[in-house]
């Protein structure tokens, strides 16, 4: 079924051009919101997604981005903090510099385009932020420490924010993804030893017993973004195949 519940919304979309950020622009699209992609290469986005370059890293770069696509649309109602990077290692592994970098990019990038999307965000009747956590925000896994520190941030500046803005009519959700089949993932997987038992420990760890699609998350997301949400502000929703909240006995062996 599709709709046409955000016809006549604009929306910008960090890291829009590939995973769970273009599964949410593809599908903000579909359903009548003009979609800005905001990312380091937007080029291979196809219609009707207006791509921008941006870096949500640089505090220029996400002004100039944001303000253009504002001028392009006449406005921007929703903003989809989907930019991210990923560390791997435990609070011994990672450097100062990547520390810095991750958390710069994964938190202060979602300042960032808040900050410079927060005027615009101010003349719409249907304003609403969605920032993209993950099931490490809520619960501990091997190897995280850094990413982990980074989505929970996200989490809690989500409560804050929304705090901040609701008595402006701005609302502000966070998702809370599994794991989901991107190429994020497709790159962690060509960097395991054995790759084919990766995914299998990957899916299994699901209790789903398989990994989340991207187009399952942006369902998500477009629901907090829509009007159909208006009363949902500073909550989390976890789209993970049960893995935060499930506690299954092992299968029994045939
Ligand atoms: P992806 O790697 O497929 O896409 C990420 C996009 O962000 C890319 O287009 C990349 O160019 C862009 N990007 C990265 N740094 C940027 C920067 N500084 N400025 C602008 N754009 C930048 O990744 P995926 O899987 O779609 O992940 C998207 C978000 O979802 C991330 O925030 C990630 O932490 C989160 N997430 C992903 C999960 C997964 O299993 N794939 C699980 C939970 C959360």
């Amino acid at each position: 079924m599709t709709t046409d519940d955000l016809a006549g919304l604009a929306a910008v979309v960090t890291g829009g051009a590939s995973g769970i950020g273009l599964a949410t622009a593809s599908l903000l699209a579909e359903r009548g919101a003009r979609v800005a992609v905001l990312d380091l290469d937007p080029a291979p986005l196809k219609e009707p997604l207006t791509g921008f370059t941006a870096d949500v890293g640089a505090d220029a770069s996400v002004r100039a981005a944001v303000d253009a696509a504002a001028e392009t649309f006449g406005g921007i109602d929703i903003v989809v903090n989907c930019a991210g990077i990923s560390a791997v290692g435990t609070v011994e592994d990672n450097p100062d510099e990547q520390w810095s970098r991750v958390l710069d990019v994964n938190v202060v990038g979602i300042v960032r385009t808040t900050r410079a999307a927060l005027p615009h965000l101010r003349r719409s009747s249907h304003a609403s932020v969605v920032n993209i956590g993950s099931i490490v925000t809520t619960t501990g896994l091997p190897q995280r420490a850094l990413y982990a520190a980074s989505k929970g941030a996200v989490m809690s500046l989500t409560l804050s924010m929304a705090a901040d803005h609701v008595r402006e009519g701005i609302r502000f959700n966070c998702v809370n993804p599994g794991t989901v089949d991107t190429p994020w993932i497709g790159r962690l997987l060509a960097a395991a030893e054995d790759p084919v038992a990766e995914r299998a420990a990957l899916n299994a760890r699901q209790p789903t017993g398989r990994m989340v699609r991207a187009d399952e998350v942006a369902a998500a997301i477009a629901y907090l973004a829509s009007p159909a949400a208006a009363s949902v502000t500073g909550t989390a929703l976890a789209v993970d195949g049960g893995m935060a909240g499930l506690r299954l006995r092992p299968e029994a062996k045939p």
